[in-house]
């Protein structure tokens, strides 16, 4: 199978030397990036700014924004059967970018942000016989929530991702995630190391493939 995986966060600059980020480390993703490729899959990384070293075998593109992410992922897809997003896409962005560094006052100040563009949900008019596996990171109503992300982004899987639980979600070795699939079908995983979450996530989309 032909695999893109997106992983890390994306950074949203405000001018030269400031972003608006998340604490994603990327290691969701790269532990599904990695596991895929040690299956034989031919695995694309189209990765945040992280600290990890991608698969010796993968395609690897680096990229910074939302935007770029975007368009890697667009422009890659044609060639692959599955796109599994476990990159923590910034929602939102500066309206405006100065290229000169922002002077400090002592005032209080607003800042303006605008949407950045939602990956799966602009792919999904064009979804056709992709499999599209999508991350739903929560604090509250984890599979109500999950469950209208999964229809709203026309997935065929969700990982329902409760980031408030100690030892999973952000920048921990460790997750607790329930895969929620489009026929309904539900499977709640205990807390795991994220390397175990990627084998069930690949054994889930081998099957799904396979029919
Ligand atoms: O990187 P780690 O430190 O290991 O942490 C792992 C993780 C918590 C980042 C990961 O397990 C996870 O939950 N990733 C998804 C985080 C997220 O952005 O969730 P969301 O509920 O905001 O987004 C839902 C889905 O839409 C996600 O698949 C996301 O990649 C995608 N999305 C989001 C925003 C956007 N503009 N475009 C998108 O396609």
């Amino acid at each position: 199978m032909k695999i893109i995986v997106t992983a890390g966060p994306t950074r949203e600059a405000l001018d030269p030397v400031r972003f608006l980020s998340n604490r994603s480390s990327g290691k969701m993703g790269y532990a599904l990036a990695h596991a895929a490729a040690r299956r034989g899959h031919k695995v694309t990384l189209i990765s945040g700014p992280v600290a990890l070293t991608p698969p010796a075998k993968a395609t690897f593109i680096s990229i910074t924004t939302a935007a770029e992410m975007f368009s890697a992922v667009k422009h890659r897809l044609p060639r692959n059967d599955a796109l599994i997003m476990a990159a923590a896409v910034a929602d939102w962005r500066p309206s405006r970018f100065s290229p000169r560094k922002l002077k400090k006052t002592n005032k209080p100040w607003r800042l303006r942000l605008e949407p950045t563009p939602d990956i799966l949900m602009s792919l999904r008019p064009r979804k056709g016989r992709w499999i599209f596996i999508g991350f739903a990171a929560e604090t509250d109503h984890l599979l109500k929530k999950a469950r209208a992300k999964l229809v709203a982004k026309g997935l065929d899987l969700i990982v329902a991702n409760n980031v408030s639980q100690r030892g999973s979600g952000f920048e921990v070795n460790t997750n607790r995630v329930t895969l929620i699939a489009r026929d309904g079908r539900v499977q709640a995983l205990p807390l795991m190391a994220k390397t175990e979450v990627a084998a069930r996530i690949l054994d889930w989309l081998e099957a799904r493939f396979a029919r």
